[in-house]
């Protein structure tokens, strides 16, 4: 029998997506990205100067920060466990790489963005959000720099977009809730940017193996997710903020 949906949904729909921009007051960017039952709290700071490597070199840097608050899950998680996780660390790596495919480090000059993605509330798809929640957040970073004259053109080359998709009796299904995950034979999480370039692949067979032509689906039904992704990105960004 086919997988039902919990929620009801068609097999490439999203959850209900929202971004609330400008949350909290000290960041340069400070978005809450809403997926589903999914939140995350996406902060941008700006800190002059880059790591040593980069020195002298006139280019720019940003690296992200992933936490899950321990009572983002049913279960209260201690602080200090998900501090030192290899998920963590995976995830964090993952949404700085994601981002800074967003970047010209050229045009951002020596100094460094630093990306905090809090998840508040975790139902699966925490790493996706984050990145699809970080743009906004950078975008909103980037103005701050250009209205205070920090910048005087904007390094923005691409808009960046993430969604997970799994397969359910081996079906293709879109952005999964924690059910979903837990029950899918394999997870994918798919980064695009604006041109439906692939930025990062994560695949993973949880039981078994997945075929190319699964692959293939998957990748479609993501394609499709990214671009109303990016829709909803570019809506929230033209709101004015007073
Ligand atoms: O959140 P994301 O799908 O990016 O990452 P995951 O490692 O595949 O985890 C899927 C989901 O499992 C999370 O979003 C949480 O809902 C749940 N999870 C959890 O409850 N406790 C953990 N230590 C890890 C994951």
């Amino acid at each position: 029998m086919a997988w039902q949906r919990p929620d009801g949904r068609q097999p490439d729909e999203l959850r209900p997506v929202r971004f609330e921009r400008h949350f909290t007051r000290y960041a340069a960017g400070s978005v809450l990205a809403h997926s589903g039952n999914t939140c995350v709290l996406c902060t941008v700071t700006v800190q002059p100067g880059v790591p040593k490597f980069l020195e002298g070199s006139g280019q720019g840097w940003l690296t992200a920060e992933y936490r899950m608050l321990p009572a983002a899950t049913l279960q209260r998680q201690p602080r200090e466990f998900m501090k030192l996780s290899g998920r963590t660390q995976e995830i964090q790596r993952l949404i700085g790489r994601s981002l800074r495919a967003a970047l010209d480090m050229k045009v951002l000059g020596e100094r460094t963005l630093t990306i905090d993605a809090d998840v508040l509330q975790a139902d699966a798809g925490t790493r996706t959000a984050s990145i699809t929640g970080g743009f906004v957040a950078l975008s909103d970073a980037i103005d701050t720099l250009l209205q205070s004259g920090e910048l005087t053109s904007s390094p923005i080359r691409h808009q960046i977009a993430a969604v997970s998709v799994g397969l359910l009796d081996g079906e293709p299904f879109l952005d999964l809730d924690y059910t979903e995950d837990a029950a899918a034979t394999t997870d994918f999480n798919v980064v695009l940017n604006d041109e439906l370039g692939l930025i990062e692949l994560q695949g993973t067979a949880e039981e078994g193996s997945f075929t190319r032509a699964q692959l293939d689906r998957m990748l479609d039904v993501a394609e499709k997710g990214i671009k109303t992704l990016m829709q909803l990105q570019r809506q929230a960004l033209q709101q004015p903020h007073s």
